[in-house]
Formats: structure tokens, C-alpha cells, sequence
């Protein structure tokens, strides 16, 4: 599904250069869980932009589905943003004015829909993640747990081959998050998505099928050479 080889992202400060991406290889196959994990400010949310081609590498190549996103049209890349690429924050992105079920549609807007059919689908996807009892409720009168269903409905109501997550649970407690990270492992069986999920929190990245842990702005599975090669994560590293 994903191929990247050789990417190196950076940003300008200033007088200074920062490599947030310093060379990271990953391939990422059709339909899998992969966990990206590591420190504070070491590219994870980085990579997780590049991946949803919200932002194109300094150097290397982004291939997704035979397509390379650093070089393809704004417009293209546009399509494929609104089709194929689900994405859900920390801070769960909700607009404050709108209830759960405007919210959930407006991830439809770009496709031409019929108000009829743009609102049964959206019910639909509240429905899937359990929250048929709370359409009518704006972000403000949810909480942080629903109020990420419904950033996740939104994410899915498309039925997008990829879902992206930079931190989906970072705001929640512990029961939540468990529930939060049910909901999307549950999803991802049972609707053959690719999930990639970015955390800093353990018990999160090992519900994954694959973990990469980034670090410096390079990925490692775990061999003892930097960076990878593409084997198990290393245990001292996503312990
Ligand atoms: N737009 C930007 N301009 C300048 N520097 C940036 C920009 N975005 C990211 N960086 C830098 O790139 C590095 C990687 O940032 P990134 O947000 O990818 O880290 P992260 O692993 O997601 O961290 P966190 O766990 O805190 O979210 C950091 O040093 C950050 O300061
Ligand atoms: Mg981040």
C-alpha cells in the first residue's frame, strides 16, 4: 500500500535547518495495524502527514498505491485526501457549532451526495461507533471518549482505505483510551482498513500487528544497526 524510501523532511527556523524525517524506509502493506512510536519531537506526527499527503517530502519517495504523493498534482492529491485518507487528532478536530451528525457529514461535502443520502450515511457511522443516541449533541455536551467517536465516524463515514491517527487516546483517561483503541482495532478487522496509528503509550502500540519505533527522525524495528532493516521491534526500545 506504502513504500517510502529515503525520506528526509525539514523545516526552516530561522538561521536553522531541523531534519524532523532524516532518511526513514517503511513499506506499510494492505490492510495493516502498524503502530509508529517514540519520543516527543522526534517526526512521528511528521511522517504521519507525509503519509496522508497533507504535506510532500524534502527528498525521497512516497509511493501509495503505485502513485508517488511528492509528485502528484495539488488537485490529485486533494482527491485522494478527501477519498482514501481518514485522519484523527488528539484534540479531535470537531467543529464546536456543529452537532455530532454535522460534523460527520461535512467529511462528505466533497463528494456530491444528496443531503438525504449524506445524512443516512453519517447517522450510519454514529451509529457503528455507538452513538446513535447522541446525533443531535454539539462537541461541547460530549465527552472527550464520545466526542473521538465522532471524530472517528467522521474519519470513516467515507469509508477511506487508510485511517491515520497522531495520538488518538493522548487526551483521555485509561478506561477510555482501552475503549477508544477497541473501537478502532474493532473497525480495522472488521472493514479490512490499513491503520496506522502514532503514540507515545506502550499499551497502545503493542495492540498493533507491527511496531516502528522513530527516533531522531528514523525508524527502527528493533535491529541492533541504525536504522532498520526491517525486523520485530526492539523490546528495551518500546518497552
Ligand atoms: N512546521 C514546523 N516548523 C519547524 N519545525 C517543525 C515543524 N513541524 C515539526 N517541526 C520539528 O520537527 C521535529 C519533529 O516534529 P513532530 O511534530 O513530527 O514530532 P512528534 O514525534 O510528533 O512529537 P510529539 O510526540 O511531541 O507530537 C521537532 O523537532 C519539531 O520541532
Ligand atoms: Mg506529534
Amino acid at each position: 500500500m506504502y513504500e517510502l524510501t529515503g525520506i528526509r523532511k525539514y523545516f526552516h527556523r530561522g538561521a536553522e535547518t531541523v531534519w524532523a524525517l532524516d532518511g526513514v524506509d517503511l513499506d506499510i502493506a494492505d490492510g495493516e495495524f502498524l503502530a509508529i512510536q517514540g519520543p516527543t519531537g522526534q517526526g512521528k506526527s511528521t511522517l504521519l502527514v507525509l503519509l496522508g499527503g497533507l504535506d510532500r517530502p524534502t527528498e525521497g519517495r512516497i509511493v501509495f498505491d503505485g502513485r508517488d504523493l511528492g509528485r502528484l498534482a495539488e488537485l490529485q492529491l486533494a482527491e485522494l485526501r478527501a477519498a482514501d485518507f481518514g485522519f484523527v487528532f488528539q484534540s479531535f478536530n470537531l467543529i464546536p457549532t456543529l452537532t455530532a451528525q454535522e460534523n460527520v457529514e461535512t467529511a462528505l461535502v466533497p463528494f456530491h451526495l444528496s443531503p438525504d443520502e449524506r445524512r443516512r450515511r453519517a447517522h450510519q457511522a454514529l451509529v457503528d461507533l455507538g452513538l446513535e443516541d447522541r446525533v443531535g449533541h454539539l462537541p461541547s455536551e460530549l465527552s472527550g471518549g464520545q466526542q473521538q467517536r465522532v471524530a472517528i465516524a467522521r474519519a470513516l463515514v467515507k469509508d477511506p482505505k487508510v485511517l491515520l491517527a497522531d495520538e488518538p487516546t493522548g487526551n483521555l483517561d485509561e478506561d477510555t483510551r482501552d475503549e477508544i483503541v477497541g473501537a478502532l482495532e474493532g473497525l480495522w478487522r472488521n472493514r479490512g482498513l490499513t491503520l496506522v496509528l502514532v503514540t507515545h503509550d506502550s499499551w497502545v502500540a503493542r495492540r498493533a500487528e507491527r511496531i516502528a519505533v522513530i527516533k531522531g527522525g528514523r525508524v527502527n524495528y528493533g535491529d541492533a544497526s541504525w536504522p532498520s532493516t526491517g525486523r520485530e521491534p526492539d523490546p528495551e526500545l518500546v518497552a
